[in-house]
């Protein structure tokens, strides 16, 4: 086989380069180890900057997000028993929008093989070869066969655990990593949520997140210890811990847990994101923690540098995005990083209990909600800077 641009991983930023690039005209071809119905079922955050939700609806693959996305004026953030808005539509004029990861990679595999684009799931044992030459080559095993595909471009899509990181040689790569004292405990259940847009609760006992994936169907976060499994949370203790950190400043309605999720938090960034012939995009190059839910924000501009900078190369014979493309990505995942830590900060109970860093957290909370140069920032921050290829 052979292609202009092997990717590996079909997450959001394989899948969305795959689609930019046949927007080109430039073809490509994925590799997964999982199956389709894995990739479509993974749950992971749910929030799309405005920019995002705007770049799939313009590209012709946002029709379902168009009739189920939710558009959210605002968010909420509650201390002391009161939750209290931040208006992104009144500061700024932008919104953010609520639609599932799971849901952006279902919508993409279903338009890039109406398209013809090959993805080739379940392959295993895939290897890179050749990343500095001009013929790279992704080799894998699929079911008895090894297979081979030439390419001109190798980008690795494969997530934190994915294989294509550690091709960049060791010599020039520079790992920074961060990690957190927290972790968070996410359920969905069959429950209404407490309000149409998310509330970030700050408690002294801890953070707790609560968001609307539908009528009766909500999606909760709740910081919980590192180490501290899913299942030493029975569910009726998850409902009271997480009645208990709302404060009052709702109803929380109660329902079956459908799934029970654990999160540990890091903070990591990889550099440079490339090596000769070789890329690396989204979470194989940087990881945020969870707060703020920009990891997938991060893939999918990550994407739409390097299927800029490869159209430069393959239709205009110009290389100066291909060589910037670490610097461009990184200067939004820095920041990126910057405004994660410090939402996760200023909403998680210092583990230690220091009534000096919780009082300090309640001084800050109710500083920004009374400053509209504060709530500006955290405005721009959650809605995003849109990509711009300029
Ligand atoms: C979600 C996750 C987040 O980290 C966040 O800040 C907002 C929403 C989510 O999964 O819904």
């Amino acid at each position: 086989m052979r292609t202009q641009v092997g990717i590996v991983g079909a997450g959001p930023a394989g899948l969305l380069l795959a689609h930019l690039l046949k927007l080109h005209g430039i073809d490509s071809i994925i590799v997964e180890g999982l199956g389709r119905a894995v990739c479509e079922g993974r749950r992971r955050a749910g929030m799309l900057e405005h920019w995002v939700a705007r770049l799939l609806i313009d590209t012709g693959v946002g029709d379902r997000l168009k009739r189920e996305a939710e558009f959210h004026d605002g968010i909420f953030i509650s201390h002391e028993g009161v939750a209290r808005r931040i208006d992104f539509q009144a500061l700024i004029g932008q919104q953010v929008v609520a639609y599932d990861q799971k849901d952006v990679v279902t919508d993409l595999i279903a338009h890039l093989l109406a398209g013809g684009t090959q993805i080739l799931f379940e392959v295993e044992d895939a290897v890179l070869h050749d990343i500095h030459s001009d013929a790279p080559k992704i080799r894998f095993r699929q079911g008895d066969d090894i297979r081979q595909i030439d390419c001109d471009f190798i980008v690795g899509c494969d997530g934190f655990n994915g294989i294509s990181r550690a091709c960049i040689p060791a010599r020039e790569r520079s790992e920074h990593e961060m990690i957190l004292p927290y972790a968070w405990l996410g359920i969905l259940a069959e429950a209404p949520a407490p309000e149409r847009e998310f509330i970030y609760g700050w408690h002294e006992r801890g953070f707790a997140l609560f968001s609307r994936r539908g009528d009766n169907l909500s999606r909760h976060f709740m910081q919980c210890v590192h180490s501290e499994s899913q299942d030493s949370w029975p569910d009726s203790l998850i409902w009271d811990e997480l009645t208990l950190r709302l404060g009052g400043a709702r109803e929380l309605s109660r329902g079956r847990i459908l799934q029970k999720s654990y999160t540990p938090m890091r903070a990591f960034v990889a550099e440079p994101m490339q090596s000769g012939r070789l890329f690396i995009a989204g979470d194989a190059a940087h990881i945020v923690p969870p707060t703020g839910a920009k990891g997938m924000n991060l893939a999918i501009a990550d994407a739409c540098v390097l299927a800029d900078a490869l159209a430069d190369h393959f239709i205009r014979h110009d290389e100066v995005k291909l060589h910037n493309y670490t610097d461009t990505c990184l200067r939004r995942v820095w920041w990126a990083q910057h405004f994660s830590w410090w939402l996760t900060n200023l909403l998680h109970a210092d583990v230690q209990r220091h009534t000096f860093n919780l009082r300090r957290q309640s001084a800050e909370i109710d500083h920004l909600l009374n400053s509209q140069a504060a709530m500006t920032m955290l405005a721009e921050n959650f809605c995003g800077r849109p990509y711009d290829p300029f």
